[in-house]
């Protein structure tokens, strides 16, 4: 068990498979990035390996992001690389959507079954404003794609930004229970290359507030799970269900059970950790399991309690959310 000295036990494994992106939303990355260097990223082989040798540690959920996941060539491939280890409980992917119409039927068929897509906005001109690119219907067609493809459940991720977007809460919400979507709506969070305030992030609190006025009174969901990152609600009456992912308001560190895996092979024990460990030679050049393991281990262990958004103290990590994987 990959266990740390709060206690916590680490089953869940993101995976950044690419630092690029066809997007460059605000919140996330700069407007001109340096990419790193495609032979520096982990093979699809490399990454695989690493899977192997953490499922027997406990890890039993993977979870694919970018940048953008569906830029890496052949993606599906990797998919069903990793959908054939054993011991593994389900695949996830989160992708800003651009790409999906014309990869869903694949990813579906190599074995993925959850999917999130990030959409913030239904309104053209705030998706090019937050995303500092056009896009809007694209992202609605690999929507439509994903479930025509069988993918369920389907989240939508919005992050809403105070004086950005938080008039498209009620739309999203609208529109992702007609379309029996779930919809979960994010805390902004200093992750990003802009300045981030505290008076920006639109809290969980007022976006409930705007949903029960405006649409429909909610409760928690049946299967609420206070440790999950996203508190669950469902409308009273009715189908639909909305989750909030209070990062900054409601902070989930202390049943954190996630660990990072950035595209250059790099573990990250935190989105917000300021240390991380080179894993790539013992996967490309010396094979070590059994000391890929034991650096899997100490780096669990190492684990500090959680981030420090709310503190004087807080600093920011020297990579942006797009080269780590939201
Ligand atoms: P499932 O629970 O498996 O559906 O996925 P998820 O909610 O973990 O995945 P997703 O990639 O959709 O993450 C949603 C959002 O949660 C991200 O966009 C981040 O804003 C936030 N998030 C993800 N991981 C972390 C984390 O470790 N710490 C914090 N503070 N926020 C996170
Ligand atoms: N705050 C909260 N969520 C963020 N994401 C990217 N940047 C931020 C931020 N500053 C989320 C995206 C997407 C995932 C990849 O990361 O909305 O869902
Ligand atoms: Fe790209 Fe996702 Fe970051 Fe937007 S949030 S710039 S879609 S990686």
């Amino acid at each position: 068990m990959l266990t740390d000295t709060f206690g916590r036990t680490h089953n869940n494994l993101r995976i950044s498979v690419t630092d690029r992106c066809n997007l460059r939303c605000t919140y996330c990355m700069a407007e001109e990035v340096v990419f790193l260097d495609r032979a520096d990223l982990l093979t699809f082989e490399e990454i695989a390996h690493f899977v192997r040798v953490a499922v027997p540690l406990g890890i039993d959920k993977l979870r694919l992001t970018g940048g953008e996941p569906l830029l890496r060539r052949d993606l599906p491939r990797l998919t069903a690389m990793l959908a054939e280890i054993p011991n593994l409980e389900d695949i996830g992917l989160t992708t800003n959507g651009l790409l999906l119409a014309n990869q869903a039927q694949a990813l579906f068929d190599a074995g993925l079954r959850r999917i999130n897509v990030s959409l913030d906005t239904l309104d053209p001109g705030r998706f090019r404003a937050i995303s500092r690119r056009d896009g809007l219907e694209r992202v609605l067609d690999g929507i439509a794609a994903a479930k025509a493809a069988g993918f369920h459940p389907i989240k939508i991720n919005a992050v809403v930004i105070r004086g950005t977007n938080e008039q498209d809460v009620v739309p999203l919400a609208r529109f992702a229970r007609e379309n029996d979507l779930e919809m979960r709506f994010i805390e902004y969070m200093p992750i990003g290359a802009e300045a981030w305030e505290r008076s920006k992030v639109y809290f969980a609190h007022e976006i409930l507030e705007q949903i029960e006025q405006r649409i429909a009174p909610l409760v928690p969901a049946d299967d609420y799970d206070p440790r999950a990152p996203a508190m669950d609600f469902q409308y009273v009456e009715g189908r639909g269900r909305v989750g909030i992912i209070a990062s900054v308001s409601r902070p989930f560190c202390a049943s954190c059970n996630r660990l990072r895996l950035t595209c250059d092979g790099k573990l990250r024990n935190c989105l917000f950790a300021l240390d991380e460990v080179d894993l790539k030679p013992l996967l490309r050049e010396r094979h070590d399991d059994a000391q890929l393991a034991e650096t899997i281990r100490r780096n669990v262990r190492d684990k500090w309690e959680g981030h420090e958004i709310n503190t004087a103290r807080f600093v920011k990590p020297p990579r942006t959310m797009h080269a780590i994987g939201g």
